[in-house]
């Protein structure tokens, strides 16, 4: 049985490829989804996608994750900064995940420093474009597979 990672993308992330090129990069939500399935594929896991604009529809993705997903990837937007309710989630279902930025939140306004999410998650990868969400499916594919079947 494979293992199966599901990455789940909040709000303005369908955007992708015309919102804020010069914070978010060229590539859009497909591209960067096409990516990481290829990297699955060579992998070996299997991988889901989800986005929505929509907090409860978010809350209900990872709802749905338990007893589907070994893993999550994570990037919840702006939801980040402050939703208690998908930070309750992600807390309830007890599945691993890694928080995923886009933009080097740091760097940014004080508003987008502070992460609701980052003390629940077992790691966290900004600032590479869409080379964020690619570092943080090897890394699960690590902690899932171990370091002697990458
Ligand atoms: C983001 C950073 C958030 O602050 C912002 O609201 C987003 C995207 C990122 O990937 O850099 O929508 O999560």
């Amino acid at each position: 049985m494979s293992y199966k990672i599901m990455v789940i993308n909040g709000p303005n992330l369908n955007l992708l490829g015309q919102r804020e090129k010069e914070i978010y990069g060229t590539a859009t939500l497909e591209e960067i989804n096409r990516d990481l399935e290829s990297i699955a594929a060579r992998k070996g896991v299997d991988i889901e996608f989800f986005q929505s604009n929509h907090e409860g529809e978010l809350i209900d993705k990872i709802h749905s994750a338990r007893g589907d997903a070994d893993y999550l990837l994570i990037n919840a937007a702006a939801y980040t900064h402050y939703s208690i309710a998908i930070y309750d989630a992600l807390k309830a279902v007890d599945i691993p995940f890694i928080e995923v930025h886009l933009s080097n939140l740091n760097a940014r306004e004080p508003f987008r420093q502070q992460s609701i999410l980052s003390s629940i998650a077992a790691g966290k990868i900004c600032g590479l474009g869409g080379l964020s969400y690619k570092m943080a499916l090897l890394a699960a594919c690590e902690e899932l597979q171990g370091e002697n079947e990458g």
